[in-house]
């Protein structure tokens, strides 16, 4: 792997590193199938139970998809044929392991998409987030129009994706689109330290609580409680509880 860097340790913690700093971590074809290996990899492997997302370099989270592969007729056929094989983002929405987004200076389009499909995000002072697809003529395709408005509040995900203006690290603050703000050079301490917590539960609580909300929560209230029953007996019976 080039574009991206995945290292483990043996107390659970993976962290996925995207890694093409001198285009601000643009996402291109080749980093999507290397993504595609490494959360495999992560949710294939009992031992990482919570993944770290980080952007290399100074300035970037990620600024997005690689617009240098934008507009060539064999990189649309490509993009389309890696889109319907491998859906990334869908298959991060349904990942076991607990995945954490720490998000640093500019994190736009695919580059704040891949964020929202984390279960928990942590952003430094100077990040700034944005969806400017809209003004480039396409619209956003990593799942952007489905989870922003999931994540903060409709008129506001409208707002931002028609406009294609960023926010700062202070507004996804206020709107929950992010979870935390710290300072840049606590960005990762704060990510591991988040890290360890839950890594410090019980495995099964976390694995069928991550479920439980996140399949829950796009289910009706009278169907998403039995469902809930369900998982916590499941919970219980693990624990030995009958
Ligand atoms: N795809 C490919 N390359 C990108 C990129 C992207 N999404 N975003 C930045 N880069 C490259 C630039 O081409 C530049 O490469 P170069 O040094 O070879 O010229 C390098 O990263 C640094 O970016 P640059 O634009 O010079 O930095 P800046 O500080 O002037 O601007 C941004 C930063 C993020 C505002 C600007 O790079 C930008 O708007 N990027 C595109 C964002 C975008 O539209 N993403 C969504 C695509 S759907």
């Amino acid at each position: 792997m080039t574009t991206i860097l995945y290292s483990t340790t043996a107390s659970g913690l993976g962290t996925i590193t995207l890694n093409r700093p001198e285009v601000l971590n643009a996402i291109n074809l080749q980093m999507r199938d290397e993504l595609w290996e490494a959360l495999h990899a992560a949710d294939a492997d009992p031992g990482v139970r919570v993944v770290i997302f980080r952007g290399a370099g100074e300035r970037a989270f990620s600024a997005g998809a690689d617009i240098s592969e934008f507009g060539t007729a064999p990189s649309v056929v490509e993009a389309r044929r890696a889109r319907r094989e491998r859906d990334l983002w869908g298959y991060m929405l349904g990942m076991e392991t607990v995945l954490i987004a720490a998000i640093h200076g500019y994190a736009l389009g695919a580059g704040i998409e891949l964020p929202m499909c984390c279960d928990i995000r942590i952003a430094s002072d100077d990040a700034r987030m944005g969806l400017p697809e809209v003004g480039l003529g396409y619209i956003p395709s990593a799942g952007g129009t489905q989870t922003l408005p999931r994540h903060i509040p409709p008129g506001v995900a409208m707002q931002m994706i028609l406009t294609g203006d960023p926010i700062d690290a202070a507004t996804a603050l206020r709107y929950g689109l992010v979870q935390r703000v710290v300072p840049r050079d606590r960005l990762y301490t704060e990510a591991e330290a988040l890290a360890k917590r839950i890594l410090a539960m019980p495995a099964d609580a976390v694995r069928l609580t991550k479920r439980a909300i996140i399949e829950g929560v796009e289910m009706p209230l009278p169907d998403a409680l039995p469902f809930e029953s369900n998982l916590a007996q499941r919970a219980l019976t693990i624990r030995g509880v009958t």
